[in-house]
């Protein structure tokens, strides 16, 4: 839980760590090479030391110290997995590609919903299985064993992020080319396609969402790889320092280029920003904020997950503004946490809200419902200016590298305690 009594105005600057949802899915991947493989800029967050546990069952050995990150995959071993740990987080989903390369089977757990709602895992079985011959799928586990098909295949994917990287890491050892059609290009996906391009697989990418991977025989390595920084943290913050910075707040390493729509939406909301050199953006305390429509999309539309943080700003806008989420169906359930703090508000369906403003928010004991609506009820705090509580907050502390150590050193009066 954290304890929140009381902000100065924040100032100073923020440097953006490590993407979460990139080095994720690289580890993973990383378990393809046969060598010892070195990442940087790697975050030190929840889901990242859960998922190094999740892998050391199979025998690889990470050295994690100061965001470099060194993993040996030379010898993996087949384990039974604890399959309670991998259900805790969504991405051991990604180990089914690797491991049945490596070690030809791989019994993993279906992972479940959250409070994002429906999050199937369908199309990554479906995809898998037009690869692979056996699959066996049932209410508790997925069970695969490695035989693939050695021709060309051509894989229409419907865009989203983790299936077209299970689907990608599936493909670079497999002998024959595989078009996978209207792939995610999320900048953590192209991320991925990096670091696996520096392994030498053979993978282009067309205009049009089409990734096309022809087949290499090994993937080798020596060199260190950087992971990109995490582009929703720099969204997070940019809203949190419009609303809250004494005068203005500097944010490096803030990915602008993967961040264009949205911030073209900051601005048609007048929140005052200036892109700097060196990938550095200057947020300025923003008064006079005025309603804005957002529909979320893949990229390079509205990230889903800002939305949360973008709502907090607008009930701060003069008027009512509108959020259609289109990826997740009730996605918009955390905003029943601002209605606690006295937010005028209508969830109108499951993918549609209606947010009326200027809010003067009033403190009271909120939850995070997920990660990112974590962190957008800190910031509906810092409005609020009580003593509050944010219980939950195992979600934020899974993808927020020192986010409470940023929000102190920047001048919130903010503590965690049991
Ligand atoms: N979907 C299916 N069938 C599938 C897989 C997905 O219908 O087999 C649908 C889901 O119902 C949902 C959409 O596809 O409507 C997104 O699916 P999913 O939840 O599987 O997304 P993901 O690829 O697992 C990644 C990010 C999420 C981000 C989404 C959308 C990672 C590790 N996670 O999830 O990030 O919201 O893409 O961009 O990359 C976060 O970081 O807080 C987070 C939730």
């Amino acid at each position: 839980m954290y304890k929140i009594n009381w902000w100065k105005e924040l100032s100073w600057t923020v440097k953006i760590g490590g993407s979460k949802n990139a080095v994720l899915p690289i580890i993973a991947a990383a378990l393809l090479i046969k060598w010892k493989v070195v990442l940087t800029n790697v975050p030190e967050i929840g889901d990242v030391f859960t998922f190094l546990e999740i892998i050391e069952w199979v025998w690889v050995k990470a050295k994690f110290e100061n965001h470099r990150l060194e993993l040996d995959c030379i010898e993996l071993k087949e384990t039974d997995f604890d399959l309670e740990k991998m259900k805790k987080i969504r991405v051991s989903i990604l180990l089914l590609a690797p491991l049945l390369d490596r070690l030809w089977k791989i019994s993993i757990p279906t992972p479940g919903w959250c409070n994002l709602w429906k999050r199937p895992i369908d199309d990554h079985i479906k995809w898998l299985e037009n690869i692979w011959y056996k699959a066996k799928t049932n209410f508790e586990s997925i069970d695969l064993k490695w035989k693939t098909k050695s021709w060309d295949l051509e894989l229409n994917w419907g865009f989203w992020v983790t299936v077209t990287e299970n689907l990608l890491v599936a493909n670079v050892l497999r002998k024959g080319k595989t078009t996978i059609k209207l792939s995610a290009i999320e900048p953590h996906v192209i991320n991925l396609i990096d670091f696996l391009r520096k392994a030498w697989a053979n993978i282009s990418i067309r205009y049009d969402h089409t990734i096309i991977v022809e087949w290499v025989e090994e993937l080798i390595w020596d060199f260190e790889f950087e992971v990109i920084s995490d582009y929703i943290q720099s969204g997070s913050y940019m809203v949190m320092w419009a609303l809250s910075a004494k005068d203005f707040i500097i944010i490096e390493n803030a990915r602008v280029q993967d961040l264009f729509f949205y911030i073209q939406k900051l601005r048609d909301a007048w929140v005052k920003l200036e892109i700097l050199e060196n990938d550095t953006v200057k947020v300025y305390k923003s008064d006079n904020l005025k309603p804005v429509n957002i529909q979320t999309n893949v990229f390079p539309g509205f990230p889903t997950d800002l939305q949360s943080p973008f709502a907090v700003l607008m009930t701060q806008a003069e008027g009512v503004s509108k959020i259609h989420e289109v990826l997740f169906e009730w996605r918009l359930g955390w905003l029943i946490e601002l209605e606690k703090m006295w937010l005028e508000m209508r969830i109108t369906n499951p993918h549609e809200a209606e947010i009326t403003g200027k809010a003067h928010l009033v403190w009271n004991t909120v939850t995070s419902w997920d990660l990112r609506a974590g962190c957008a009820v800190v910031i509906a705090w810092l409005l609020a200016k009580g003593e509050t509580n944010v219980t939950n907050i195992a979600y934020i502390k899974r993808g927020y590298e020192d986010f409470v150590k940023n929000l102190q050193n920047l001048g919130a009066d903010i503590e965690e305690i049991d």
